[in-house]
């Protein structure tokens, strides 16, 4: 293995472009004696002459105009590894987002606003529940999460941006519709249609109501949120949601949020990533629109 140094392929590549030591020098900012001093040590390294001078002139040898192909890609390629590296830094980059189902519905027109502003940035969301958020998190599969509640005993960094409520759901013609200030205990009465485990709107809904020791009786399991909105509307039972999945459903009186005292269930939304994780910039960029511009009344306007 020779040991051939980095700035005597550049120094070398230089010379052979320009076949002269005075304007590469230049061209490198070096002193005309640096300029040759490089080029002697590559021979000696190299064990063969790569230039010769006839007169004034220096021309390629055999073995320089042999090696300078070479030399120019060995620089092609790092030049690319630079510009790659620069662009990851920069906003070129990929940008990996992955969201709980809930947040899909308010995410998508937010990510239409930041991408204006980064172009050029390829955006990569992937909708899917809880705890499969946090296996990919766990898997460093992602630059940042939006989900609910930072999990306990992982090494996560969570900062909370956005009340996430969630309401109780009925059907608009559901007898308990117009009343005001259900008692919870009313609800051990109704049928509820519930989120596949996993998901953490399920999770918040069975700790709420075990804390406030009802027992509910659930239907139908369902992994989406339309599916359940869906169920609800046809008369299955009731359901929980965020009440970020309904304003559509509530704008066009498909469906009504029951007043049920102690509701909502008030959880917050969170912008995760795993400590000690190196942010792209875009990555980072990500992170502080969210907590800059992410706010209620934008993503359910009263
Ligand atoms: P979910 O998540 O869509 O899995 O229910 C919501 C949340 O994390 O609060």
């Amino acid at each position: 293995m020779i040991n051939i140094t980095l700035r005597q392929l550049q120094v070398f590549e230089a010379v052979a472009r320009h076949l002269s030591y005075t304007r590469a020098a230049e061209a490198l900012h070096l002193s005309q004696p640096a300029t040759s001093m490089q080029i002697k040590q590559l021979e000696e390294v190299a064990g063969i002459p790569l230039f010769e001078q006839f007169g004034k002139k220096i021309y390629l040898t055999e073995a320089g105009k042999r090696f300078h192909p070479y030399c120019q890609n060995i620089i092609q390629q790092l030049n690319d590894a630079e510009t790659m590296l620069a662009n990851l830094n920069g906003t070129h980059g990929k940008l990996t987002i992955c969201v709980a189902s809930t947040a899909g519905y308010f995410m998508p027109p937010l990510l239409a606003e930041f991408c204006k502003q980064y172009p050029n940035t390829q955006i990569s969301l992937n909708v899917t529940n809880r705890e499969t958020l946090l296996q990919l998190l766990a898997n460093n599969e992602m630059d940042i999460a939006i989900m609910g509640r930072s999990p306990d005993g992982h090494d996560l960094e969570a900062v909370s941006f956005m009340e996430n409520p969630l309401v109780v759901i009925a059907p608009i013609s559901h007898p308990l519709a117009k009343e005001r200030n259900i008692p919870m205990s009313r609800m051990a009465q109704e049928t509820f249609l519930v989120r596949e485990s996993g998901s953490g709107t399920r999770t918040a809904m069975e700790q709420f109501f075990a804390e406030h020791k009802i027992t509910l009786t659930t239907g139908t399991e369902m992994s989406t949120n339309e599916a359940i909105k869906q169920a609800v509307q046809a008369g299955m039972g009731l359901s929980i949601l965020s009440r970020h999945t309904i304003q559509l459903e509530l704008d066009t009186h498909r469906l009504t949020v029951l007043d049920v005292e102690n509701f909502p269930i008030q959880r917050h939304w969170y912008v995760i990533h795993r400590k000690g994780k190196h942010l792209t910039t875009v990555a980072q960029a990500f992170k502080e629109f969210v907590l800059e511009n992410i706010r209620a009344e934008s993503v359910f306007p009263s």
